[in-house]
C-alpha cells in the first residue's frame, strides 16, 4: 500500500507539498465598466458587487484597487442605446468614453497598467462585434474600424489594447495601424474565445446583447479541441504580445495545452461574468463558502497555466488572502 495521507497531515505539511504558488495581486487584471456622466456608481443587477462607474467614481475605486496591490485594469465602455448606430461610431471617435477614462487614469495613477477592450458590440445598435452585411458580421470591412478603435485607445495612453471581436486578421490590422502611427502599445489578444453562454451577465453589464442571432459565426465552437490552439498560433504570427483563453473554468484543458505549447507568451485566462455570478449566487444562497470557492477556482486556473487572470473576484481574493 502506498500511503498518501502523510502529505496531508497538517496545514504546514500541506503547504510544503503545494505545487501551485499563490496568485499575487499584480497577477490579476480587474475589469471595469465605464459610463458617461458624473457621480455614477450603479451595481449591475446580474453581478453583485460589480458596478458601472462614471470616470470620477472610477478613479476613487482605483485608489482602493491600488491599495490592495492590484495594478492592472481592463476597461469596457457602456453607452446609451440612443448613442449607438450600425457602425458603432461612438467606440472609435476621438475622445470616446474609453479614451477619456484612459487619460484620466494615467493622469492620476500613472502606475496603473491599462488594458482596453477593442470590439464593436458595446457600440453598435445591433449588438454584434463587427459590421453587418446581409445579416452576418463582415470580417474584412470590420478590421479598419477595430484598428481605428485600438489607435484611439493607444494615443490616449493605453498600455495594452485587447481585441475581443474574433475577426480573422484583427491582430495584424491593429498591429499595422499602431506601427504606422509609431505607437508601441502592446496587444493582448482574446485569441481562443468561445461562443459561450457564460457571457450572459456581461451582456447585461455592458448592454451588448446582440439584437438578433448569436455570435457563433465568429466566436469559437466549444466542441472543437485544436482550433483554439491554432487561433493562438495565428495571433502570435500576426504579432500579438500576450494571449488569452476565455472563459476559464470550463476551458482548463485548452488553457493547459496553450501554456505547454506557447510557454514564451504571457498567458491570460478570463474568468468571465457567468463564472463569477454562478459562484457568487451559489455562495449567497448558502450552497458553498464563498472565500473557499473563489480560492479553489482561481487556484485551478493558475494550476492549468494562467500567468495572469482577469476576474471580477480579484479584489475579494486579495482581501481574503493578503
Ligand atoms: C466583447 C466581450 C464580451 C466579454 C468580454 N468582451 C462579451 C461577448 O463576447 O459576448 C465577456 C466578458 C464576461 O462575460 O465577463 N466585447
Amino acid at each position: 500500500m502506498k500511503r498518501f495521507r502523510p502529505y496531508r497531515e497538517t496545514q504546514a505539511i500541506r503547504d510544503k507539498y503545494a505545487d501551485v504558488s499563490k496568485i499575487l495581486p499584480d497577477e490579476f487584471i480587474y475589469p471595469y465598466f465605464v459610463v458617461e456622466g458624473k457621480n455614477v456608481k450603479v451595481e449591475i443587477s446580474s453581478m453583485k458587487d460589480v458596478y458601472r462607474f462614471s470616470i470620477d467614481q472610477l478613479l476613487i475605486d482605483i485608489e482602493d484597487l491600488l491599495s490592495l496591490g492590484i495594478n492592472k485594469v481592463l476597461l469596457f465602455g457602456v453607452i446609451e442605446n440612443h448613442q449607438k448606430d450600425e457602425r458603432g461610431r461612438m467606440g472609435y471617435i476621438a475622445d470616446n468614453i474609453i479614451s477619456q477614462a484612459v487619460k484620466a487614469i494615467k493622469k492620476d495613477f500613472p502606475q496603473v497598467i491599462v488594458f482596453t477592450d477593442v470590439c464593436l458590440c458595446e457600440y453598435t445598435s445591433h449588438g454584434h462585434c463587427g459590421l453587418l452585411h446581409s445579416h452576418d458580421v463582415d470580417n474584412d470591412t470590420t478590421l479598419p474600424l477595430l484598428a481605428e478603435m485600438a489607435y484611439q485607445h493607444a494615443v490616449a495612453g493605453a498600455d495594452f489594447v485587447a481585441p475581443s471581436a474574433m475577426m480573422d486578421g484583427q491582430i495584424e490590422a491593429i498591429k499595422n495601424r499602431l506601427k504606422k502611427e509609431k505607437l508601441n502599445t502592446k496587444i493582448l489578444a482574446y485569441s481562443a474565445k468561445y461562443a459561450s453562454a457564460f457571457y450572459g451577465p456581461f451582456r447585461d453589464a455592458a448592454d451588448s446583447a446582440p439584437s438578433f442571432g448569436d455570435r457563433k459565426t465568429y466566436q469559437m465552437d466549444f466542441r472543437t479541441k485544436n482550433q483554439g490552439l491554432e487561433e493562438i498560433a495565428a495571433d502570435i504570427e500576426e504579432g500579438t504580445d500576450w494571449i488569452m483563453v476565455k472563459p476559464a473554468m470550463p476551458y482548463l484543458d485548452i488553457l493547459y495545452r496553450a501554456s505547454e505549447r506557447f510557454p514564451n507568451y504571457p498567458l491570460v485566462a478570463y474568468q468571465v461574468s457567468g463564472e463569477y455570478s454562478m459562484l457568487k449566487n451559489g455562495a449567497q444562497q448558502g450552497f458553498f463558502d464563498e472565500g473557499r470557492i473563489f480560492f479553489e477556482s482561481l487556484t485551478a486556473i493558475r494550476r492549468a497555466g494562467a500567468k495572469y487572470i482577469i476576474s471580477y473576484y480579484a479584489k475579494e481574493f486579495v482581501r481574503k488572502n493578503l
